[in-house]
């Protein structure tokens, strides 16, 4: 008597013949007098296995609970099946049920519900088969991104959630405090008393483990995180989370054209690997919700990406007569429209941007002789517009102190990071993937609430 997941059972030929246990969910139960079919789901791949359970040998009224939503166990030999969409079928012998799911009641009983109508059922959405392929494409996904670092010998570093340094400089950040909002400690002039707080001063979650990053690659060479990061932007777009993933390499004596070849090589490896290791759940999505994404995912692969200048886009842009709806001139910050109109309508290929004015970029990126631009990377995709945002450094630490100056950032807040360019600075680069960007383009969804389990967005902390 084996136990196996039915991923395994479906890809083991040899267990034809043989006597096997499975377990996990009902999808659908249909039949007539004589026979009954369930269609079981255990999570381990889009397929089900399908259960024949004949009516010779158990009654109608012991089969009343194995109903949709229901967990249940089957033993019994695996034959091959004669009817269509299976290759083989478990001829049950002995059935249980481990808990029944009230078919009034269950809110995924019908197929077919809108994905607005599952992100208010966001506790029960991964039984659907259209999450269960979603969160199976994210794990591959996530698995990936740590075996293309590890193979290139970067380090996994890990980096803190709650800080007292704004890396972005937007000051969109969710504070942390143990204080009582009722009644907060004041300081003589009526202020709150941060000093009484949990931390001694302010502090906040993470908005980007790259400050942080940047010490570990100054000290082992090339590092990357991956772990959540927050921002209290009040964006409500199909692109942007308050809770997010994400993925910051950072590699000392790496320039900027170095650094968007470990973007472009970083992208195409994980698209690639997850097409050859799940590929079932991308076929099943692109069938049911976007014929092209197949296509689009090996278009990736297959192209090089277009590098050009900030300069060059917005020229292009401005004489591209298209009527965009924020206005386009040099030293305006791109909308997803003008990022999507170079990639999908002009170059029809992933451009990486560069050399964007200083104004509209954080105050760590390297400063171009020029003094207007600074040595940004923005890697633009396919129907999803930013999916990296990165750079080189500033290591020089008179330009960066004078940099900080100027945009009024606390510099006694930064001595620490600045130590980094005081003692044995080094040219270094990196970037950020956006995590749920990624898996957004990989499984072809158009909103990001639904390429990540629980979703945060503004209004919206339920499950
Ligand atoms: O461009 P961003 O803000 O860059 C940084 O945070 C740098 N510190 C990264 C670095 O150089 N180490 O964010 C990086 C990426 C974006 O390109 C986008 O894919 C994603 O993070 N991102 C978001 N994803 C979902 N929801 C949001 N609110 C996001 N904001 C940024
Ligand atoms: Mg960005």
């Amino acid at each position: 008597m084996t136990n196996l997941k039915i991923k395994e059972i479906l890809d083991t030929p040899s267990l034809l013949g043989q006597e096997i246990e499975v377990k996990g969910w009902i999808r659908t139960r249909r039949g007539n007098k004589n026979v009954q079919f369930i269609a079981l789901n255990d999570g381990s791949t889009i397929m089900n296995l399908q259960i024949v359970v004949d009516l010779e040998s158990f009654s109608e009224e012991e089969l009343k609970q194995f109903t949709t939503g229901a967990s249940m166990w089957a033993k019994g030999i695996l034959v091959e099946s004669m009817g269509k969409g299976q290759s083989c079928e478990l001829q049950a012998k002995e059935i249980g049920l481990f808990g029944a799911a009230d078919a009034e009641n269950y809110p995924l009983q019908k197929k077919g519900h809108t994905m607005e109508f599952l992100r208010e059922k966001a506790h029960l959405r991964p039984r659907t088969n259209t999450f269960g392929a979603i969160l199976r494409v994210r794990s591959h996904l996530a698995f990936a991104i740590h075996k293309f670092f590890n193979e290139r010998g970067f380090v996994y570093l890990n980096t803190p959630l709650i800080t007292a340094s704004d890396c972005e400089g937007a000051g969109a950040m969710f504070q942390v405090t143990t204080l009582d909002m009722e009644n907060p400690p004041r300081t003589e002039d009526g202020k709150i008393d941060y000093s009484k707080d949990f931390f001694g001063k302010p502090a906040s979650l993470t908005v980007s483990g790259q400050l942080e990053g940047e010490l570990g690659a100054t000290a082992l060479g090339a590092i990357y995180t991956f772990g959540p990061t927050f921002r209290a932007e009040n964006s409500n777009t199909p692109r942007h989370l308050s809770e997010f993933w994400m993925i910051e390499p950072e590699v000392s004596f790496l320039d900027i054209e170095g650094n968007m070849d470990l973007a472009e090589d970083f992208l195409k490896y994980c698209i690639s690997y997850a097409l050859e290791n799940d590929r079932d759940d991308i076929e099943w999505l692109s069938q049911m919700y976007d014929k092209e994404l197949i296509d689009r995912l090996n278009f990736i692969l297959n192209n090089k990406f277009v590098r050009l200048t900030y300069t060059e886009g917005i020229e292009i842009l401005e004489k591209s007569g298209h009527k965009f709806e924020f206005p386009v001139f040099w030293g305006a910050d791109l909308q997803s429209e003008h990022e999507r109109f170079l990639v999908e309508e002009y170059f029809k290929k992933p451009v990486i941007l560069t050399g964007y004015p200083k104004e509209i970029k954080a105050f760590y990126m390297k400063q171009n002789d020029d003094g207007k631009t600074v040595r940004a990377m923005d890697v633009l995709f396919p129907k999803i517009g930013e999916i990296i945002g990165g750079s080189e450094r500033e290591e020089n630490l008179e330009k960066l102190s004078q940099r900080i100056e100027e945009l009024g950032i606390p510099m006694k807040d930064m001595w620490w990071y600045l130590d980094t360019r005081r003692y044995g600075t080094v040219p270094h680069s990196g970037f950020g993937l956006g995590f749920e960007r990624l898996v957004l383009f990989v499984t072809g969804m158009t909103n990001i609430r639904d390429v990540i389990p629980f979703p945060r967005t503004p209004g919206n902390a339920e499950f």
